[in-house]
């Protein structure tokens, strides 16, 4: 059925002016919406690596569909700049529902084996926040997805702080409202906490992230706010300075998907801390971790109208039925929370000393680019400080079962690592692994 708000959009009329959702804003450790705090209920939208906010026939079914069972974001890894997604972005606001976006794609990503941050990579970074920062329904960019997933990807961190700073840099160049900025992080059990200190530490918040998201497949089946190991991940986030929530959640092993994990989440041991979770994932892919399918032709988009496979999809929306935290007020939250310290580096393990310069490109770089002058430029930035403090030369163990974890599946046509190999990781017991392949498409 097409509905009449979709007719306006697919004939380019909006009620976008009339309509549009209040934009998302940070202050201490949690979001806001219009004056009252905002919890994300989210699901991963992307099912092959094509851009999902294009097809406006597709994004109504999805969005109507997930907005039946209390949808209020969704996460998209990979757009296209060069597409025109009014009309999706459109539809989703209408929904209400929020896109926190990727502004790397496959082939401008930090790489954790040879960490670069080039005007390259960043020119193609303004192209995604040129075109998405006008929706207001756009809520968060995130920097990088899973950049490091082992150990010895350590050393490249500074680069997702020296990709924070010049994006950051380039958004208030352009006058841009400030949109939150953050990074989502893999669940590596070895880079806690210090990954997630390292990226919201020090003093300048213009090179640190905005919000911390967790990709994290610990809870699952019977599990419990204990056994799951939730409670350890609460206790390094207590006091965190700035928000924090899963970016992916909702293992698929080990029983019935239940979604218990969304009651802890939302109740009374976490919800002062955490802004909630995305589910992975919408588009059920061969990982099998979808809420809804398209029908039998293996079409993952293609205008099919969505079918929610069951009692996965409704077991979400019983747990999302009950679960309406209310938060606090802007007006009545004045934080005092210091960023965290800086980690100093340890022998065979976190690899940066401190809070060391950051390979920025530099203002020259910047400013030309808000000028929009987006020819890459072929000198090297000249004034941007030496990285020094850190080895930029990472010798990445060879593949380490759990400890690498497959790509985003919107990534890969991989398999998600299931949640016992995780699950392994946490109690760092002794891995036996599925070789993770991975197939880039
Ligand atoms: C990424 O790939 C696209 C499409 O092939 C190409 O136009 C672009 O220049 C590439 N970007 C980088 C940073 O290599
Ligand atoms: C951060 O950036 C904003 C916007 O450019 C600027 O007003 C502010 O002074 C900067 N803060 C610091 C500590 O440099």
């Amino acid at each position: 059925m097409v509905s009449f708000r979709s007719l306006l959009a697919l004939t380019g009329l909006t009620l976008a002016a009339a309509n549009s959702l209040p934009t998302i804003s940070v202050k201490g450790a949690k979001f806001f919406a219009d004056g009252q705090q905002f919890f994300i209920k989210g699901v991963a939208y992307q099912g092959t690596p094509a851009d999902p906010l294009v097809d406006i026939t597709q994004c109504t079914m999805d969005a109507e569909s997930m907005a039946v069972i209390g949808t209020n974001s969704i996460r998209v890894y990979h757009v296209d700049p060069y597409a025109n997604h009014d009309g999706c972005m459109d539809v989703f606001s209408q929904n209400g529902i929020y896109v926190w976006l990727d502004l790397d794609t496959f082939n401008t990503t930090i790489e954790q084996t040879a960490p670069t941050w080039t005007a390259e990579q960043f020119i193609a970074f303004t192209q995604v926040m040129d075109v998405f920062q006008q929706y207001d329904n756009l809520a968060g960019f995130w920097i990088g997805n899973e950049v490091i997933n082992t150990l010895a990807g350590s050393p490249s961190a500074p680069y997702v702080k020296a990709a924070v700073a010049d994006m950051k840099a380039y958004m208030a160049a352009k006058k841009y409202r400030s949109i939150p900025m953050g990074y989502s992080a893999a669940d590596i059990a070895e880079l806690r906490p210090a990954l997630q200190n390292y990226l919201a530490c020090g003093d300048d918040i213009n090179k640190s992230i905005d919000f911390y998201g967790l990709n994290s497949y610990e809870w699952c089946g019977d599990a419990t706010y204990q056994s799951s190991g939730y409670a350890n991940l609460q206790a390094m986030s207590e006091g965190y300075s700035i928000p924090i929530f899963f970016s992916e959640t909702g293992c698929n092993v080990g029983g019935a998907r239940t979604f218990n994990d969304q009651a802890a989440i939302f109740g009374p041991d976490m919800v002062g801390t955490w802004s909630g979770s995305i589910i992975y994932e919408w588009v059920q892919e061969t990982n099998d971790y979808g809420l809804v399918s398209y029908g039998s032709n293996g079409e993952i988009y293609g205008d099919n109208k969505p079918t929610p496979i069951q009692p996965d999809y409704s077991n979400l929306a019983g747990q999302w039925k009950t679960i309406t935290p209310s938060g606090v007020a802007e007006s009545a939250y004045t934080p005092s929370l210091s960023p965290p310290a800086c980690p100093s580096s340890t022998a065979g393990a976190w690899a940066v000393n401190g809070n060391p310069p950051i390979p920025t490109l530099g203002s020259k770089i910047v400013n030309q680019a808000a000028a929009n002058n987006k020819q890459i430029p072929t000198e090297s930035p000249s004034a941007g400080p030496t990285p020094s403090g850190f080895t930029a030369e990472t010798t990445v163990a060879s593949q380490t079962g759990s400890q690498t974890s497959a790509a985003s599946a919107s990534q890969t046509s991989s398999s998600k690592p299931n949640g016992a190999e995780r699950l392994g990781a946490f109690a760092g017991a002794p891995l036996a692994f599925a070789a993770i392949a991975l197939f880039f498409v």
